[in-house]
């Protein structure tokens, strides 16, 4: 079982990665959690190239082949061998990033993202997606100050650089996509703790694996 969270900048995905992984291990599931884009060597050096503030004038498709090269080489040496292997596979980010980023901020038609999608990954989707949704402001503003906090690699931050409009578009993107979709998205409200997103998020899984319900989660 493939699971995605995904989000705009600040939204706390990253944070909730392990946790839920933790939630699913305690459970009796064996899971491992990854990320995109950089999960492989390769992908790494793709992420270098991708999140460097120094990279200003990248042709959109070009980052958009960059974010697919990234995928295919995590997808065939990562995520399918773990899901052969039986396990639950917690991805931070996926194909709904590069709509929402490629697609619906940088405008490339999402014509073109599905059709190379399916051509390059057979198209591959998650049997569930989370976004964790949160207001731009509330989401850079926590960005930035994980990056002046020195939590966040200062260089990684062509994304933050870009403006306002352009993470209103990214998060009404994922809105978008999740409204197409009800059946693999669930979304959750990320302008809380940790703690009270962490628990929506374990009751969601729960939900999908048929796990034993944690007390107290909801969705929406
Ligand atoms: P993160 O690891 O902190 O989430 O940073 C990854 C950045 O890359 C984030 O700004 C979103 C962006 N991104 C895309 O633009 N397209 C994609 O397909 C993916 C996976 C990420």
């Amino acid at each position: 079982m493939l699971i995605t969270l995904e989000g705009i900048e600040g939204a706390g995905k990253s944070s909730q990665v392990e946790p839920a992984a933790g939630f699913v291990r305690a459970a009796g599931r064996a899971c491992i959690t990854t990320r995109e884009p950089g999960a492989t060597d390769l992908g790494r050096r793709i992420r270098r190239i991708l999140l460097d503030p120094a990279c200003t004038d990248m042709n959109p498709r070009a980052e958009l082949l960059l974010y697919l090269a990234d995928r295919v080489q995590h997808v065939e040496q990562v995520i399918r061998p773990a899901l052969a292997r039986g396990q639950v596979v917690i991805c931070d980010r996926y194909v709904d990033a590069t709509l929402a980023y490629q697609g619906a901020a940088r405008g490339i038609a999402p014509q073109l993202i599905e059709r190379l999608h399916a051509i390059v990954l057979d198209d591959w989707r998650p049997e569930l997606t989370v976004l964790i949704d949160i207001p731009v402001e509330v989401g850079l503003a926590r960005a930035w100050n994980a990056v002046h906090r020195g939590e966040r690699n200062g260089d990684e931050t062509r994304f933050e650089n870009e403006n306002r409009n352009f993470h209103e578009r990214v998060r009404q993107g994922y809105l978008d996509l999740a409204a197409r979709e009800p059946q693999r998205f669930r979304v959750i409200d990320g302008n809380r703790t940790p703690g009270e997103v962490a628990r929506d998020l374990q009751a969601v899984i729960a939900d999908r694996l048929h796990l034993p319900c944690p007390d107290g989660g909801g969705n929406r």
